[in-house]
Order: structure tokens, then C-alpha cells, then sequence
């Protein structure tokens, strides 16, 4: 019997306790730090992702059999290189593979080497002349800070002015900090978005169900970008030959150059995807689960989440069969009044007794006190469920989250309403 520990505190992390839970071989989950969600189901211990040393520690004494990390600052700070050294079975990428992630310039770099389809791009380490290249081109046009910036370092900028701005607050005044030493001036593509994630060991890569989330706080895409307002699974615009080709011109191949490049990739590989009209491109990768797709995603995975993740340790991925239900699913973001500007914390989450049994909600922002759960962040639950089709997964989820309340709670009414058919 296994134990193990989940690193993260989100909604993403609460998904995965829960999946790794219904393993038979597991035994006792900890999550580090978790929220009131996982304390229901796996202990809690009050460590945040970032400190590597007290993590370490707290694995050894616990005598983890398995670490599965959520979140990127943990695996960009090297959590699976000083894990690996002390011992302790972990699941995810070094330090160095997750440059795919933690450096745009270098996943571009390798892009381009490896002819693997994305978006035109140049890099530069000087403002001047970042400056002058994009005075150059025709806008729209992408400015992207180099270095890990909370999923805000992208910036599609309409016009030559826009984009100026971006690159002096990148550059120059440092917004995001040394993640904005380089940057990228892109190609703006066009087309619909869909995240693919895959399992791999560093020489087998199998894709996952495919996902679409949605980054805007309101209806119809509008208002400021977040941290994900909610997700479906899979689209039905992409299906399994669109699977197979982004496997074959995408996913493998970057899992070979890193593989030639000296820096095997094992973990989950995420790939945010355009398609454009001339196929499928990466506009980024992502070296972990998404939020909030892995909440639609988890659901969906017949099978022992457990048993994949040893496979990819162990570099026998090819020996195993990972099948996906054939159904549908919608997760829908409940937020706190104001996120993602300012917002208040700490109001008692009612109704979370009252829903039909075949809802799951996932926590995120949530804080448990004397039996009560209240809010404690910007997203506070993924409320999701399941469905033989989006429609239908769609009318469960938004028939009972009227049942959920809390004072400020914000939530968009049209997560998978594009999917249904007219
Ligand atoms: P990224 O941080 O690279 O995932 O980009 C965040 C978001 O910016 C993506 O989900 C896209 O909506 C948008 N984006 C990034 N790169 C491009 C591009 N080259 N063309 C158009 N939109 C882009
Ligand atoms: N849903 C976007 C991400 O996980 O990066």
C-alpha cells in the first residue's frame, strides 16, 4: 500500500487526491498545502509548494512512496531534481525539462529547431531592440515575457502602441521581474484554442482527453483575463484524428528533442494549441496539469491514475492500456465578488449539502473552521459534472450551482455553450 503526496492547494490538486484516492493501492494521501476540500478526503499539512527542503523532509518522515507535484513554481525551482537526490519517487520533470515551461525562449528555440509548428517568433534581451522590431511589424501582434509570470506574461496587443507598452513594462519597469530578461515578438495567430495533455516517460507519449478552457472572467469572452473560469471536455472540433496528428507533429517530437537535447521529459506535457488554417500550432507548453481543464479531465480517466504515473516513473508507459469514458464533462468556476482585481475572504460557502450526488466540487480558495467552510481565495470551487454529452453535463452542473452561495460569488453562465449544437 502507497502513500502519497500531492503538492498545491488549487482546485487542480484537489482533483488529482481525488482521483489518485479511489487507487486500491493507495493507502494515505497528504497535500501540501491543500484547502478545505482535500481535508475532507487526505490530511492536509501547512507547507507551501515552495519550500523544498521542509517538503522534503516532511516526505521522508512520512515515508511518501509517491509525490505528484501540481503546480510549475515547484517544478521550475528544481523540487524533482532535490527529491530524486534524497530518494523520494516523484512524478514530473526536472528542473532543466521544465524550461519547456519556465522559458519561452527556450520551448521557441526548441520549436524552431525541431520543426515542430508554432508561431513565428524572434527573441530579444534588449528593449531597443525589441522596440525596434515591433515598430517594424504590422499589429496585432504577441509580446511574451520570457519567464513564469502567473499565466499573465502573453500579451496580444492590437496596435503598435499596445505593444510598446507591453515591452517597457516587460523590459523596463520589470512587472513580471526577471521573467521579462528576454522576450518573444510573435506572429499573432487565429483559430479556435484547445489544450492536449499527454503522460510520458521520455519515450512513449500518450495524449490525453482533449480541453478547452476559458480565461476571460465574463460571458461571451469579455473582461480581464484569470486564473481559468472553467473548462469542458472534450470539443467536439477536435476529435481523434486531430488527436493523433498533434501527437505525431507536436507532442512526440518535442519529447525526442528534449530527449536529444540531454534533458528527458517525463511527467505530463501540456500543449496549448491554435488551429490555425494550416493545422494545429503550439502557443505554449506547460509542464504539469492544467486548471481548470484537469478538472474536467481527472473525471474522465477510467482506471488507476496511481498505476500511469508509477508506468512513467518506471519508463513502461508503452506496456499500459489508458482509457477514457466515453462522455462528457463541464466544470464551472465559482470566484470570489471582485476577483481578479481586489475581493474579499473569509464568507461561509453554503449549500454544498444540497447538490445532486453526481456533482463533484472541486476546492480551491476554501477554508475549513468548526465545521464550516468558508471562502479563502480569488477562485473559491470547480463545481463539475459528467454527461453523455456537453449539453447534458452542462444542465447538471448549471442546475446546481444556484444551490451553492456566498456572499460575492461570481461564476459565467456559458462554460461548453458554444459546444451545443444549434
Ligand atoms: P501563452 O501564455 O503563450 O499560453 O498565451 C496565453 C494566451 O495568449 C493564449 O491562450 C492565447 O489566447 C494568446 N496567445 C498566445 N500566443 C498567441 C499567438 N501567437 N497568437 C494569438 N494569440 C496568442
Ligand atoms: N489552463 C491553463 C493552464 O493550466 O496553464
Amino acid at each position: 500500500m502507497l502513500k502519497v503526496l500531492v503538492i498545491g492547494g488549487g482546485a487542480r490538486e484537489h482533483t488529482l487526491v481525488w482521483k489518485l484516492g479511489q487507487s486500491p493501492s493507495v493507502e494515505e494521501i497528504y497535500v501540501a498545502p491543500g484547502n478545505a476540500g482535500t481535508g475532507l478526503i487526505a490530511k492536509n499539512l501547512d507547507l507551501k509548494p515552495t519550500e523544498l527542503e521542509t517538503l522534503a523532509q516532511a516526505a521522508q518522515e512520512r515515508r511518501i512512496d509517491l509525490v505528484v507535484v501540481g503546480p510549475e513554481a515547484p517544478l521550475a525551482a528544481g523540487i524533482v531534481d532535490l527529491f530524486q537526490g534524497r530518494g523520494i519517487p516523484i512524478f514530473g520533470p526536472n528542473k532543466e525539462a521544465t524550461k519547456i515551461e519556465s522559458s519561452k525562449v527556450f520551448a521557441k528555440g526548441l520549436m524552431q529547431r525541431y520543426g515542430i509548428p508554432c508561431a513565428q517568433s524572434r527573441s530579444f534581451s534588449s528593449f531597443g531592440e525589441a522596440r525596434d522590431y515591433v515598430k517594424a511589424e504590422q499589429p496585432p501582434i504577441v509580446v511574451k515575457a520570457d519567464g513564469l509570470a502567473a499565466g499573465k506574461g502573453s500579451i496580444v496587443a492590437n496596435s503598435t502602441t499596445e505593444a510598446l507598452v507591453a515591452l517597457s513594462e516587460i523590459m523596463e519597469k520589470r512587472i513580471f521581474g526577471e521573467a521579462g530578461d528576454q522576450v518573444l515578438v510573435e506572429e499573432w495567430l487565429t483559430g479556435k484554442e484547445v489544450s492536449l495533455l499527454a503522460f510520458t516517460d521520455g519515450k512513449t507519449v500518450v495524449p490525453m482527453v482533449p480541453a478547452c478552457d476559458y480565461k476571460r472572467a465574463c460571458d461571451g469572452d469579455e473582461g480581464p483575463n484569470t486564473g481559468g473560469m472553467g473548462s469542458y471536455s472534450p470539443p467536439n472540433f477536435f476529435g481523434a484524428e486531430m488527436i493523433d496528428m498533434v501527437r505525431d507533429t507536436i507532442l512526440e517530437p518535442m519529447v525526442r528533442a528534449m530527449a536529444k537535447e540531454g534533458q528527458p521529459y517525463k511527467g505530463v506535457l501540456y500543449v496549448g494549441l491554435m488551429l490555425t488554417d494550416q493545422g494545429p500550432k503550439a502557443l505554449e507548453f506547460n509542464a504539469r496539469f492544467g486548471d481548470p481543464e484537469n478538472q474536467v479531465m481527472l473525471p474522465l480517466l477510467e482506471g488507476d491514475l496511481v498505476d500511469i504515473m508509477l508506468a512513467v516513473l518506471d519508463e513502461r508507459l508503452d506496456k499500459m492500456e489508458i482509457k477514457w469514458r466515453d462522455e462528457a464533462c463541464v466544470g464551472v468556476v465559482m470566484a470570489s465578488g471582485g476577483y481578479p482585481g481586489s475581493y474579499k475572504t473569509g464568507f461561509p460557502i453554503e449549500g454544498l449539502d444540497e447538490l445532486d450526488e453526481d456533482i463533484l466540487v472541486f476546492h480551491a480558495g476554501t477554508m475549513a473552521s468548526h465545521g464550516v467552510i468558508y471562502t479563502d481565495g480569488g477562485r473559491v470551487l470547480t463545481v463539475a459534472a459528467r454527461g453523455r454529452t456537453i449539453a447534458e453535463a452542462r444542465d447538471r452542473v448549471y442546475s446546481n450551482i444556484p444551490r451553492i452561495h456566498f456572499e460575492g460569488c461570481h461564476y459565467r453562465e456559458d462554460i461548453g455553450a458554444r459546444e451545443v449544437p444549434p
